[in-house]
């Protein structure tokens, strides 16, 4: 996984919990790194070790932090990293999560080794908003909290509810969103 979610991981615990919780993270981690360079590949194994410590340091579940991830990372570390996509892929939320497919597969084109999540989409009459994904890392609980932050992003209460999902054996996830 490129360090771009790592990143958002750090930050996200030094903004909450401290500095020193997040050196207790990395402990608990067995963590080397003492920071992370966002097109730098890193073990899928150290992301989850990563969200299993920051559970234990904040005595909050994975589905909590998972969906705080999501809505931290898209404000600050995925915000600051790549502007010129957060002023160009859209100027609703609507807009920007139709994007994603083809914003991930541009940025990933040159990167060796990258496995991008994949997202198609089905519209439906009423404005609701079908998100299919599909990945390797099965990281659909990060993926509605990043759907939440792309809301909180353009200022709108989104809703979001998983429908299907490949822990259960579908062969991709697929997250309903419904706009105010
Ligand atoms: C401009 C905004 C964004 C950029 C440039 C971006 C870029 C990236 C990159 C480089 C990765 C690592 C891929 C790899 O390791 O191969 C990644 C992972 C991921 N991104 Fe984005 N991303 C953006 C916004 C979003 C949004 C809005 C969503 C959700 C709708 C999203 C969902 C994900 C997920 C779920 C992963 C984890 C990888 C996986 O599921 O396999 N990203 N993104």
């Amino acid at each position: 996984m490129k360090g771009i979610i790592n990143k958002g991981i750090q930050e996200l615990v030094e903004a909450k919990f401290g500095a020193q919780a997040w050196e207790k993270v990395r402990e608990l981690a067995k963590c080397e790194e003492l920071f992370f360079s966002v097109s730098e590949d890193y073990p899928d194994q150290t992301t989850q070790n990563l969200v299993t410590a920051v559970c234990e340091v904040s005595g909050l579940s994975l589905e909590t932090v998972l969906l705080d991830f999501g809505k931290f990372w898209v404000s600050n570390t995925a915000v600051e990293t790549y502007p010129t996509f957060f002023k160009l892929a859209g100027k609703t939320a609507r807009e920007f999560l139709l994007n994603m497919d083809r914003v991930h597969k541009q940025v990933t084109k040159n990167i060796h080794n990258a496995k991008p999540p994949s997202f198609e989409y089905e519209e439906f009459p009423d404005g609701r908003l079908l998100m299919h994904y599909r990945s390797e890392r099965g990281l659909c609980t990060i993926l509605r909290g990043i759907i939440l932050g792309v809301g909180v992003f353009f200022n709108e209460e989104l809703q979001v509810e998983e429908t299907s999902c490949m822990h259960n054996g579908a062969p991709r996830c697929s997250i309903e969103v419904s706009f105010p």
